[in-house]
This record gives C-alpha cells, sequence and structure tokens, in this order.
C-alpha cells in the first residue's frame, strides 16, 4: 500500500507563495505516495487538482458564527480530508469540540485526521498512554464508520512539532501498537495511523517504518527540496 503522505503547511503560506509551491510541487514524482496537502483555507484553491485536506472545521453545517469555516461548507470545496484536534489548535477547542468536529467532518464524507499526541510534562509524568487514551475515547466517543467511512490518526508527539527533535523509531512503535489496541476497543476497523513531528530530511530515516500507513509534515512541507528529499526516502 502507498504511504500517505500529509502536508500541512498551517499558516506558513501568503497567496503568492502558496502559488510558487504549488508550481513546483507539479514536477515533482507523487505517484508512489498518497499525497494530500492541507493549505490554509485561503490558499485551498491553489492547490486544486490535489487530494486536498484541511486544517480545521467548525461543527455546524451553517450558522451565526462569525469568523468559523464549516466542515459543510469545506465539503462543498472538494476537500476530502480535514485535521482534527492539532496541538496548536487545542487550546481553543475542549474535546467536546473535537468529538463535535469529528462527527461534522465525517457526516459530510470526508476523512478526519484526527492528531493526538503527548506533551513534554505528559512524557515526563510517564502519562503518554493515559493522554492518548483519553484523547481517542473523547475524540471518538459515538463515532460509528460505515464500510465506505475511514479515520486517520495522526500521532504527533506535541514535543517533538517543530522542535526538530525526532522519536526514537521503537518508541513510534510501541505507541502506534497501542493506538491500535485502543480503537480495536472503541470498535474501530476502518483507519489509518500516521506520524509527524519534526519529519525533515535529516529525521525522516530514523523515523521511517513500517508500522505507520504514512506522515504529517508540517514546515518541511513547504520547502520544496526539504518535502522532495523526504519522498524520495519513504518511497
Ligand atoms: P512539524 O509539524 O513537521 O513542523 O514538526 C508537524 C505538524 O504540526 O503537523
Amino acid at each position: 500500500m502507498k504511504k500517505l503522505v500529509v502536508c500541512n503547511q498551517k499558516m506558513l503560506l501568503a497567496r503568492d507563495e502558496a502559488k510558487l509551491l504549488r508550481k513546483a510541487l507539479d514536477d515533482v514524482d507523487l505517484s508512489k505516495i498518497n499525497f494530500i496537502v492541507c493549505p490554509s483555507y485561503i490558499n485551498l484553491d491553489v492547490f486544486k487538482g490535489y487530494n486536498l485536506g484541511a486544517q480545521d472545521a467548525f461543527y455546524e453545517d451553517k450558522g451565526t458564527f462569525t469568523g468559523e469555516i464549516s466542515a459543510y461548507q469545506l465539503s462543498l470545496l472538494n476537500v476530502k480530508f480535514v485535521i482534527i484536534g492539532h496541538s496548536e489548535r487545542r487550546m481553543f477547542d475542549n474535546e467536546k469540540v473535537i468529538n463535535a468536529k469529528v462527527k461534522a467532518v465525517l457526516r459530510n464524507s470526508m476523512t478526519p485526521i484526527l492528531c493526538v499526541g503527548e506533551t513534554k510534562t505528559d512524557k515526563s509524568l510517564r502519562r503518554t498512554s493515559e493522554v492518548i487514551k483519553r484523547q481517542l475515547e473523547t475524540a471518538l466517543s459515538g463515532v460509528v464508520l460505515d464500510d465506505t467511512q475511514e479515520i486517520i490518526i495522526a500521532y504527533e508527539p506535541v514535543w517533538a512539532i517543530g522542535s526538530g527533535k525526532c522519536m526514537q523509531k521503537e518508541d513510534i512503535e510501541d505507541t502506534i501498537l497501542y493506538i491500535k489496541k485502543i480503537l480495536s476497543m472503541l470498535e474501530i476497523s476502518n483507519y489509518k495511523i500516521i506520524y509527524g513531528g519534526s519529519i525533515t530530511p535529516k529525521t525522516i530515516e530514523n523515523i521511517r517504518n513500517e508500522l505507520v500507513d504514512g506522515y504529517l509534515i508540517g514546515n518541511s512541507s513547504v520547502v520544496l527540496d526539504d518535502l522532495n528529499m523526504i519522498i524520495k526516502c519513504i518511497k
């Protein structure tokens, strides 16, 4: 199976920069991976023709919610994936909201990319398993997938995101197996698990492993040379 490569462009690109990246991306061989690009809302159209993801979505379909963008609205723009519960957004959303967002994404026929992961403090207090279990249980509470639906779990240790610190392969594997166990307890079987956090041309060699279905790439996803090197290493 082709590995998923999800590019989280965060808020890193102005429109002109996004257009330049799009042009350059068109010359990259993406045939051996399953490539998903998650631009800022305002740059979604720039990446038309690619598998499109959004970086968040509001849970109500329509209404008086100034400044919000709903999963429903995104689905009309040909968005197929939505990142939910990214650690850079969890400070605005409690777990109930994250659960509602996951359901809204599924309701609108898109695939949620649900981010889970421990902070540095959780790690030092050896609370990783407990935190991940709680995040999965709350976000997926009441979620029942039909045969056509899937969920992507992105395991991203918060301390690894944007820090240049990469997790040991063995630790990633242990956590992936743990996530699989929790998903089975929750009776969720249509899923993929990807890993993210400081994936760069330098770290990918150490991180790369067979247990994961793919990778979530942040900062390196907007630097074409870096992205190219990472993709070559993955496939
Ligand atoms: P990073 O970001 O690759 O820059 O660490 C990953 C993410 O935020 O999803």
